[in-house]
């Protein structure tokens, strides 16, 4: 059983992947911190990385995000391969990535923070065009749920989920299909984090392919279709969450029989 959605134009089996890793390979001088990875994201999948610390993870998350240029091996989105000089370029091809640490601007309002460097403006002298950001901001916010005073609010009088929801709605503006979030509950607490599931669940229901690193395993159950393990840079297993146990993936993640 899989969660593809099956559309007039693109009937589930015959969508080529969001992503596609083959054979991603990144070495830090004489550390090899991802050997030979492969992967493939469908639209409308959430997949879950998992590994123990230093695995490799965000590594990948940063290839993938054009932050680091792989050593070897190739990127394909939607069926094109696709080479990345860096995380604008990225960006510009439709790959978003939601950061731990967020990287949003506190003393500004919510509209600002989902426009960043891709300010609306209007007339010849480029006058920001607050009203249409405010206002397509909160359209966006609404479509998610994500339940915040105002898209005029200063983002640093919202709390901590608000913030991360604002931050992966950001990524689903810009993102044309392809959503990487790096640990994006781990600073939230429990009713923080059910939030932002819920919003990283619409993703999938709005058809966006999701990578998302989790050292959570209840979370990776509750929310992922599939789960890729990694173990010291190689991928020891990609699984059906429906396939799997907790234990099973503890086991594959420690490399010691449970
Ligand atoms: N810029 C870098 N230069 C050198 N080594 C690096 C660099 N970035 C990561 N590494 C190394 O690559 C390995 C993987 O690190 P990475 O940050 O990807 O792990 P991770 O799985 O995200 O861990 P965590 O769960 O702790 O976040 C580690 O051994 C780390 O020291
Ligand atoms: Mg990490």
């Amino acid at each position: 059983m899989n969660s593809l959605p099956a559309t007039a134009d693109s009937p589930a089996g015959t969508t080529d992947p969001a992503l596609r890793l083959v054979g991603i390979h990144k070495n830090f001088g004489g550390v090899v911190a991802i050997k030979r990875f492969d992967l493939e994201v469908m639209p409308g999948e959430i997949v879950a990385l998992v590994g123990d610390n230093g695995a490799g993870k965000s590594t990948l998350i940063k290839i993938i995000s054009g932050l680091y240029q792989p050593s070897e091996g190739e990127i394909w989105l939607n069926g094109e391969p696709a080479k990345f000089r860096d995380a604008s370029d990225a960006r510009a091809k439709g790959v978003e990535v939601v950061y731990q640490d967020l990287a949003l601007v506190q003393d500004q309002p919510v509209y600002m923070n989902m426009f960043l460097g891709r300010e609306l403006t209007k007339g010849p002298l480029r006058i920001l065009d607050r009203k249409k950001m405010a206002r397509q901001t909160q359209e966006l916010v609404d479509t998610l749920d994500v339940r915040i005073p105002s898209a005029r609010a200063t983002l640093s009088d919202l709390s901590g989920g608000q913030r991360q929801g604002v931050a992966i709605c950001r990524a689903t503006h810009w993102a044309s299909g392809l959503v990487l979030l790096d640990e994006p509950t781990a600073a939230l607490g429990v009713a923080e984090t059910a939030k932002v599931e819920e919003t990283i669940a619409k993703l999938r229901e709005r058809g966006a392919a999701v990578l998302i690193v989790s050292h959570n395993m209840e979370q990776v159950f509750r929310l992922a279709d599939r789960v890729a393990v990694l173990r010291r840079g190689t991928q020891v297993g990609v699984k059906k969450l429906a396939d799997t146990s907790h234990n099973e993936l503890v086991a594959m993640i420690t490399g010691l029989q449970s």
